[in-house]
């Protein structure tokens, strides 16, 4: 089983202004693909390991595969599945707002929406280093906010990640340059929540 990216569900300047044509494209088609080839290059000779199992349950169950290959994984595939899901809850249409049972967690855990805008924020703003921020959920619908480094997956530590924020300079810095803050003020006009609310479900 070979693992890959998601297709691109918009064209590469779709996005724009808030994230560039050339930033997606390079990020998309160069960095996204490396992870890809690097994740199937280590993963040739353990099938066994990963026969029908999505990337999601293999990174969730991370102890099962063999030390060898195990940081390979964890930084391999987890650049695979973060890119994957980065990519596809941002929109050129999204929709603005969260409604239903999500939006109530929402409000549950952080009062209002734009608390939880905010602390993903300053994780992501504070995170030393390469990583990302993220909105996750626990088993029983929980919500929490968190960041990693480099390409950890929250998925690793039992959460189901339904929102994040790549913070990798290669996310921001042809537009940005050192302006991290001000990337991640502007990629909320483009997250998706119809997507995030489909991920929380
Ligand atoms: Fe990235």
């Amino acid at each position: 089983m070979k693992y890959d990216k998601i297709e691109l569900p918009y064209s590469y300047n779709a996005l724009e202004p808030y994230i560039d044509e050339e930033t997606i494209r390079i990020h998309y088609t160069k960095h996204l693909q490396a992870y890809v080839d690097k994740l199937n290059k280590a993963l040739e000779g353990y099938e066994k390991f990963t026969n029908g199992k999505t990337l999601e349950e293999i990174l969730s169950n991370i102890s099962k595969i063999p030390k060898s290959i195990r940081q390979t994984v964890i930084n391999q595939g987890g650049g695979v599945a973060n890119h994957n899901l980065y990519f596809s809850i941002l929109s050129p249409y999204p929709k603005k707002y969260p409604e239903g049972k999500l939006l109530k967690e929402i409000n549950k855990a952080f009062g209002t929406l734009d608390n939880l805008k905010e602390e993903i924020n300053n994780v992501s703003i504070n995170q030393f280093g390469s990583g990302y921020g993220w909105l996750v959920r626990d088993k029983h619908g929980k919500l929490k906010v968190l960041n990693t480094l480099n390409q950890n997956t929250p998925l690793s530590c039992g959460f189901t990640p339904i929102l994040t924020i790549d913070i990798w300079e290669h996310a921001y810095y042809l537009k940005y340059k050192n302006l991290r803050a001000e990337y991640v003020k502007n990629i909320w006009n483009i997250i998706n929540w119809e997507k995030v609310e489909e991920l929380y479900k």
